[in-house]
């Protein structure tokens, strides 16, 4: 005690020399520590010129604070600390899914599917909030929240106590004003997992029914993220702190690291919270990222969270290009509303030919690399090649020449729909481009049209993997580890979902005159980590026994991996997918509710998988509240051959 006293003065010499522009924010990790020693470490950290952010103290403790380096260097080194380190921010990563899913289930699929859950289960949200009045959002019943929910509405200048109701039964914020979302991404992702039924179309595409995966599961927002910046490390900590107090049953967190080599998982705030709430059995399903399709890409890779991959369904948007006199169909793909006449009376040219000064710039069609002369009034043809070239410059250069459409061929683009707004863009495959560019060589006065995009079903085979799904194996500390385990865990459609928006986002493309989008369709982990949040909602009502890792058991060993040809899944490139693209294979959400054989991973695993992973006994048990006291790493410390002997449902 005497000499940690003596130790503080000298920091409080250090800081007051240091520079005030020096003082960052860190995250200071201590484990389970019981909360008389963290009081010590907020006295320690009020005295100090750091000012202190947060403190973490229900579901685990540790704080947040405005450091000088030297600072944080010093309190790493105290006992009881796990670890320190900078704060920084990660990012956020229909609907036709259900019925899609329903119908690779086949006869296993149960007709009444969403299944009838209890209205008890409450699945939280670590994400950008909530738009409370989305039609998603109304309450399935007027029951009162379930008995022993110990969480509260957070009331602000636009979000009152009506903002909660019998589904939203908690809103809580760490960033922003309210929890009022006001990027999107929380509501489209919430309203997938828990929505209510909705009949819901983006400006008449992917008309249909939107509804998430449980609708009687109660829904508590947990504001972590913001637009542009992303989602701050410590607010996501603050958020599985309350979630874990909360009572939530599922945390679902649409959110992943930016670094390219993975956080330790001492250092990742997603591992540290998740890890916390699978002690207390709330099973924590994550994105797994939007980085594939490169190996080892995998993010939120601790293997007590139940990590997704992205697939496709079989519905297609297809914005095609006919050409004059070919009686010829080029197809393409995107989510426009194209205004042109459907008669092919446009001259086409490419951008080559329409090359001002640098022809390899001109033929991608790059910022001022176009003659405004040959493009005015003309459809134009773009090439794409490395990433160096957007899709959004490319656009700019056509309009401002005075343009009236763009076809960009690009064999990664073309593969999942953007949304481009009301100028004409379609993105064309290098096959479909190779039949244009023939039409353009061989034809006198090249002519065509780019019709409006039309929602296309029944599309084969489906699902395939999702370019942009991250793939395994995992990647522990930027080494690929010899006998590695298996990652993702699992996939579920994330490709052109839709769902619910806020309710005045300016920012997204309309048909001119329209006004902004309740409902939008996007791609990403992002939106296929909520239907399998959704679905462990119902098992954990249908199966009420299981932990956390039972029902990540249930839904794993029931997945499937073959597609609607009824042969084996394949990547978006043809190629088979192994477990390193989709995990388990596909999501049942019909079988998942009467699984088999459970694999339940006890926390003693856990904890052997962290020593395996190289923390020592002392560290393990300040990390984990149920270390037994006679926990003892196994002899022989780090040891990454034996993680996979981890007992793990993929195995
Ligand atoms: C709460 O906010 C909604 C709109 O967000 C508004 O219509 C309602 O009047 C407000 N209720 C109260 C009690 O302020
Ligand atoms: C419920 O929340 C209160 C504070 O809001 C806290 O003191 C209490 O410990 C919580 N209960 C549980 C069971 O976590
Ligand atoms: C265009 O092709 C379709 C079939 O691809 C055919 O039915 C139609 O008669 C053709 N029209 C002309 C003008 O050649
Ligand atoms: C079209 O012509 C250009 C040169 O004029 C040539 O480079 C290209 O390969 C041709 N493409 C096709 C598909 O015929
Ligand atoms: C949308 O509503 C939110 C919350 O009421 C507000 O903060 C934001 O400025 C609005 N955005 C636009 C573009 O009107
Ligand atoms: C355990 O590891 C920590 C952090 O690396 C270290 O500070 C500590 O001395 C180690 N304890 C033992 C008993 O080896």
């Amino acid at each position: 005690m005497i000499s940690s006293i003596f130790l503080l003065s000298t920091i409080l010499v250090l800081s007051a020399a240091a520079p005030a522009a020096e003082l960052r924010g860190y995250v200071v990790y201590t484990g389970a520590a019981s909360p008389s020693n963290l009081a010590l470490k907020e006295a320690i950290i009020n005295r100090m010129s750091g000012q202190l952010l947060r403190t973490y103290r229900h579901g685990f403790s540790g704080f947040a604070a405005r450091l000088s380096p030297q600072e944080a260097t010093f309190i790493s080194m105290q006992p009881g600390v796990v670890s320190v380190f900078e704060d920084t921010y990660l990012k956020l990563l229909t609907t036709r899914s259900w019925g899609f899913l329903a119908s690779l289930e086949g006869s296993y699929a149960n007709p009444a599917y969403p299944y009838a859950c209890s209205s008890d289960i409450v699945v939280g949200f670590i994400d950008s909030g909530i738009w409370p009045e989305s039609e998603s959002f109304r309450p399935a019943s007027s029951a009162p929240p379930p008995v022993g929910w110990n969480g509260t509405c957070q009331t602000s200048k636009d979000f009152n106590m009506s903002s909660c109701n019998g589904k939203i039964v908690g809103a809580r914020f760490y960033v922003g004003e309210s929890a009022r979302d006001v990027e999107g991404h929380g509501s489209h992702v919430a309203s997938t997992a828990a929505g209510m039924e909705v009949k819901a179309s983006y400006y008449g595409l992917a008309a249909g029914t939107a509804r998430g995966g449980s609708e009687s599961a109660r829904i508590a927002v947990y504001k972590a993220c913001l637009p542009l910046f992303g989602c701050l490390s410590s607010a996501i900590l603050s958020a599985f702190d309350d979630a874990i107090r909360d009572g939530v049953n599922v945390i679902s967190v649409s959110v992943g690291s930016t670094q390219l080599t993975p956080l330790d998982f001492t250092e990742d705030p997603i591992a540290i919270g998740a890890f916390h709430a699978t002690e207390r059995g709330i099973l924590v399903v994550c994105a797994g990222g939007n980085s594939g399709p490169a190996r080892s890409s995998i993010k939120n890779d601790a293997p007590w969270i139940l990590t997704v991959a992205a697939s496709t369904m079989d519905r297609n948007f297809e914005t095609n290009v006919v050409l004059a006199g070919a009686n010829k169909t080029i197809k393409g793909r995107s989510i426009g509303f194209s205004k042109l006449s459907r008669s092919p009376i446009y001259p086409l040219t490419t951008g080559e030919a329409a090359v001002d000064k640098n022809r390899q710039a001109a033929r991608e069609c790059h910022l001022d690399s176009l003659k405004a002369s040959k493009v005015k009034g003309k459809i134009v043809v773009c090439e794409t090649s490395a990433s160096t070239t957007y899709l959004s410059d490319q656009r700019a250069e056509i309009v401002s020449k005075g343009g009236v459409g763009m076809v960009v061929v690009s064999d990664t683009e073309s593969r999942v729909p953007g949304f481009y707004g009301d100028f004409p863009i379609t993105i064309v495959s290098l096959e479909e481009a190779n039949k244009l560019m023939t039409y353009l060589n061989t034809t006198r006065n090249p002519m065509g049209t780019i019709l409006g995009t039309v929602t296309v079903g029944h599309q084969k085979p489906a699902p395939e993997v999702a370019f942009f799904s991250s793939r395994g194996p995992s990647m522990v500390s930027g080494n690929i580890i010899k006998a590695s385990f298996i990652l993702p865990d699992i996939t579920a459609p994330g490709v052109a979902i839709l769902a619910a928006w806020t309710g005045n986002d300016s920012s997204i493309a309309t048909p001119t005159g329209r006004a902004p989008p309740a409902y939008i369709i996007i791609s990403g982990t992002s939106m296929a980590c909520p239907h399998i949040s959704g679905v462990a909602a119902n098992v954990r009502s249908a199966v009420p026994t299981l932990t956390a890792a039972g029902v990540k058991s249930a839904i794993m060993t029931t997945a499937v991996s073959t597609n609607n040809l009824g042969t084996a899944i394949t990547t978006d490139e043809g190629d088979w997918a192994t477990p390193y693209d989709i995990g388990a294979g596909i999501l049942q959400p019909t079988r998942a509710l009467r699984p088999g054989l459970i694999y339940d991973t006890t926390a003693d695993e856990y904890l052997q998988f962290l020593c395996y992973h190289g923390y020592n006994t002392t560290t393990v048990k300040s990390i984990s509240r149920t270390a037994a006291r006679s926990f003892r790493c196994p002899a022989g410390g780090a040891n990454r051959d034996l993680i996979s002997s981890l007992n793990y449902p993929s195995i």
